[in-house]
């Protein structure tokens, strides 16, 4: 289901959300080509097509995750996000890495339930808009043609958002809780890599042991009819299906976005005796990134042609600290730059989901109305660039601290100022943030 954008229209959706770092685009947007190429190709030669995986270079708080984020929903593709030092913490065992493959088909097995979802959801709708108006309407004894003309009176009310507040019971299948501590030792998702040696995993087991049970709650109109379509639809969904197509889409799809791969280099200047848990780590890693099969409750999936996307501020490291064998599985580098006062401006102006925008929708949910003024926003860019250069430059990730300080007056009093409209302006910004930012010891607690 990867749509198939060429790399200029993948380049250009990135620029709606990411400022600058064209070669990181470009070469993100070369990578996820390249595999729509792969499947055009006979099945001979599709299989010899090893994915060109990226290494990213760059400091903190430059758009690296950003990118990799954006491009994996731009394509649709299931994507998770590791931090590779989290490997080299104490009781780490070494098939632990294969949890970021397990995790990545329940990615992908999510996505593609969500699909079949809206593909039926208007059926889903329909059945679920009877189950209400049964709810609705009690069982009485009157004669047919007056309960089925009742019955349209309160479809027409349903429709015209009348009866939204109105409670209703609704017993539904819920997926049992598993005991308390079971959840613990199954690994929650996105936590601790999932299951044990091989696949196993308890939470698993417990589900297909545990089975369904029937709940019976009271709740309003508008949850029910949530509730009712997502059981409707649900029932639509062949979960054998469901799976075997999450494992094709992880397998031919799926990107691993290995963050923090720096902190698994060997630093070779510190000298001593080499570091034998980073190392290890990489060897670990290295199956994956060549092609292997794991073992996921779902079934084997393949590693061959997930791709690979890692990053890193390699600031002592360098890429060239790898060991040869992983190095060469990440051919494509690139170095993202790092960002200055202009670059910031465009951040909180620019990208369509920008802080300045964010602020504005949360305060008008209250009527409060932000109106940021451009020489406000330069504002904030120039002190932003001023706190990184004398504290610790953390990238445009200083924009959202610097925000929320900015604004605190606001967001707390804005039940009680509605209809209000604030102008931020260069003044403004400067009165409540110069002085935090001029007093270093100050800035950089709160900054
Ligand atoms: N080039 C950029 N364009 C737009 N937003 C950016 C850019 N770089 C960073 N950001 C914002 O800064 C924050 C941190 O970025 P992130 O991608 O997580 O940094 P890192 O390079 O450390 O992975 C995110 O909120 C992101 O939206
Ligand atoms: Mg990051």
């Amino acid at each position: 289901m990867t749509r198939d954008l060429t790399p200029a229209q993948i380049v250009s959706e990135l620029d709606a959300f990411i400022v600058g770092q064209a070669a990181a685009k470009r070469a993100v947007a070369i990578a996820v080509r390249n595999r729509w190429r792969r499947k055009q190709l006979a099945p001979e030669l599709r299989d010899e097509v090893a994915p060109k995986n990226i290494l990213l270079i760059g400091p903190t708080g430059v758009g690296k995750t950003e990118i990799a984020r954006r491009l994996a929903k731009l394509v649709r593709s299931p994507i998770v996000k590791v931090e590779a030092s989290k490997f080299t913490e104490v009781g780490y065992v070494g098939r632990d890495v294969e949890g970021m493959i397990r995790d990545l088909v329940d990615a992908a097995l999510n996505m593609v339930k969500q699909e079949q979802r809206d593909a039926v959801r208007e059926e889903a709708a329909a059945k679920a808009e009877e189950r209400l108006l049964d709810l609705l309407l009690p069982k009485s004894e009157e004669d047919d043609e007056k309960r089925s003309r009742n019955r349209e009176r309160f479809r027409a009310m349903l429709r015209e958002g009348r009866l939204e507040e109105r409670e209703v019971e609704v017993s539904y299948e819920a997926s049992a809780a598993p005991p308390a501590g079971l959840n613990m030792l199954g690994g929650a998702p996105g936590g601790p890599p999932q299951g044990g040696p091989g696949g196993f995993d308890l939470q698993g087991l417990f589900e297909r042991l545990g089975g369904k049970k029937q709940v019976t709650r009271t709740m309003t109109v508008r949850e029910a009819r949530e509730l009712l379509i997502r059981e409707e639809a649900e029932k639509s969904i062949d979960p054998e299906k469901a799976q075997a197509e999450a494992i094709a889409r992880a397998q031919s799809d799926g990107i691993v976005f290995l963050d923090e791969i720096d902190k698994i280099c060997v630093d070779r200047e510190r000298g001593g005796a080499p570091d034998v848990s980073r190392q290890g780590v990489q060897r670990d890693l290295l199956p994956l990134v060549e092609g292997t099969t794991v073992q996921t409750r779902y079934g084997l999936v393949k590693t061959d042609h997930v791709l690979f996307v890692a990053a890193g501020a390699f600031h002592v490291a360098k890429p060239s600290d790898l060991i040869p064998e992983l190095q060469g599985r990440f051919p494509i580098r690139v170095e993202l730059d790092s960002l200055g006062e202009e670059e910031f401006r465009r951040i909180l102006s620019e990208p369509r989901a920008s802080l300045t925008r964010q602020y504005a929708a949360l305060l008008a949910t209250e009527e409060l109305t932000l109106s940021w003024s451009e020489e406000g926003i330069a504002a904030v860019a120039r002190l932003a660039c001023k706190v990184n250069e004398t504290t610790a430059n953390i990238g445009a990730r200083r924009l959202h601290t610097m925000i929320e300080k900015l604004l605190e007056p606001e967001l707390f009093e804005a039940p009680t100022r509605r209809g209000e409209t604030v102008t931020i302006d260069a003044a403004l910004v400067e009165e409540r943030l110069s002085e935090l930012v001029a007093d270093e010891d100050l800035s950089r607690y709160i900054l």
